[in-house]
């Protein structure tokens, strides 16, 4: 199994390019099922989950192809086996993405149940509850969710929990349907206003989303289109807190500051000078200790649980206390333990993180439990002293366009060891 190799010590300083959001880019690729004709996607990361959104598709009939200017097409006229394999499943419970779109298109689709995961047990009974009163039929059987619709009705739909990919599938499954369907409750992550700014280029009719209720009309078909990944504010809030956990100066180009709003706020009490202007973002951070912030996770446009394990680095290093409090999944914490290894001081209570900062943190061999944990313990590898082996980094390589590349540009002593 591949290991991450990093000599602690060095300043982040430079420029790079933040890669295509790959939360935005795995429900685009899933709404070409609801289309008979060629999408194209322009600025697609290259990233495991995508591939594993690829690979299922494909196992479904879809082609895809790759074009001279590296934009991938996706045609979904000829799918002919409407199942989603638990093999595939286990790996990306994102697979879920497809549920919609298929009961909408084609009135079936079986798809293995996602289980459990690192951070906690993530159900999907708020996208089945949602498409049940859209008229789909849902039966649960050894392990797999089969849903059947002869067609899908508009209707007014209150989620019970704000769920991101659960407010993505049904708005995508309403664009097919007969009438009009309004949601509420629902996710306003960026994610979901740019899905539903492809659905309307491909000729669907959805309205509000980013704000607290969406309205979809219900159209007969829909049409090709082209499309280009917007950043990834995760990937790029990531690079920010390394560069001031560093003590540095670093420029993020093609990236929407304002999606990055609160973070940017946290990163400002922690000491660090930001400007951004409409595409960059720029921070400063010249040799100063960080200062401790609390953070309280929320769905957006709250702080991102998505940006919790970073933030406690930053925190751990801190010239202070701080509490972390993690109100998104139930078990985010995994990356702490492995923290205290390389010498932080955190203490965990159910969904809160107590740290107290210390100066300093030595290097060790430490073990990534699932996406953005990697992401903090290549972040302590960057400052600790000494030498930091992280392992099972394939979790990192689902979320994070060649990590090791940008960071070594930026400065840092990082090496991929073959498995
Ligand atoms: C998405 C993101 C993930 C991010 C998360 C929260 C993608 C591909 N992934 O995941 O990076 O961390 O949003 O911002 O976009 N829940 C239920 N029942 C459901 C659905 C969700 O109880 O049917 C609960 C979950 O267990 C969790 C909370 O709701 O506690 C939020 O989960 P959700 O927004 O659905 O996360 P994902 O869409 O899976």
């Amino acid at each position: 199994m591949e290991k991450l190799l990093i000599k602690g010590g060095n300043t982040l300083n430079g420029e790079i390019s933040c890669s295509g959001a790959k939360n935005a880019a795995l429900p685009m690729i899933a709404s070409t099922i609801l289309n008979n004709e060629k999408v194209i996607f322009k600025n697609l990361p290259y990233l495991q989950d995508i591939t594993t959104m690829f690979e299922l598709l494909g196992s479904m009939g879809a082609d895809i192809s790759l074009d001279e200017s590296m934009d991938f097409s996706i045609s979904c006229n000829k799918l002919n086996d409407l199942e989603a394999r638990y093999e595939l499943v286990k790996t990306m419970r994102a697979s879920i993405l497809v549920l919609g779109p298929m009961v909408a298109k084609y009135g079936y689709a079986k798809i293995a149940l996602p289980g459990g995961c690192a951070i906690g047990s993530r159900p999907v009974n708020f996208h089945l509850d949602a498409l049940k009163e859209l008229g789909a039929s849902i039966n649960l059987k050894n392990g797999y969710i089969e849903a059947k619709a002869d067609k899908l009705i508009g209707a007014d739909i209150v989620f019970e929990g704000v769920t991101v990919t659960g407010t993505e599938n049904i708005m995508m499954a309403a664009c097919l349907a007969e009438g009009i369907t309004t949601l509420k409750n629902v996710a306003m992550e960026p994610e979901i206003s740019d899905l539903a700014d492809l659905l309307n280029k491909m000729g669907a009719k959805v309205q509000g989303a980013g704000t607290e209720m969406i309205t979809i009309e219900g159209v007969k078909s829909l049409h090709s289109a082209i499309y280009s990944i917007p950043a990834d504010r995760i990937e790029a809030g990531t690079y920010l807190v390394a560069a001031a956990l560093t003590g540095g100066e670093i420029k993020i180009n093609s990236i929407q500051p304002e999606r990055l709003h609160i973070v940017i706020e946290r990163l400002k009490l922690a000491g660090a000078t930001i400007n951004s202007d409409k595409n960059s973002i720029s921070l400063s951070m010249k040799s100063k200790r960080p200062l401790p912030v609390d953070i309280s996770t929320s769905p957006f446009p709250g702080f991102p649980t998505d940006m919790q394990a970073q933030f406690s680095v930053l925190n751990a290093l801190a010239d202070g206390n701080s509490v972390v409090q993690e109100n998104v999944f139930e078990n985010r914490f995994m990356h702490i333990q492995e923290l205290n290894r390389m010498g932080c001081n955190i203490s965990t209570q159910g969904n809160q993180a107590s740290i107290i900062g210390v100066r300093q943190i030595s290097g060790a061999q430490v073990m990534a439990t699932d996406l953005r944990a990697s992401a903090s313990l290549i972040l302590a590898g960057l400052v600790a002293s000494g030498e930091t082996i992280v392992d099972r980094i394939y979790h990192i390589d689902r979320g994070y366009e060649r990590i090791e590349e940008k960071l070594s540009y930026l400065g840092a002593d990082i090496t991929r060891l073959p498995g």
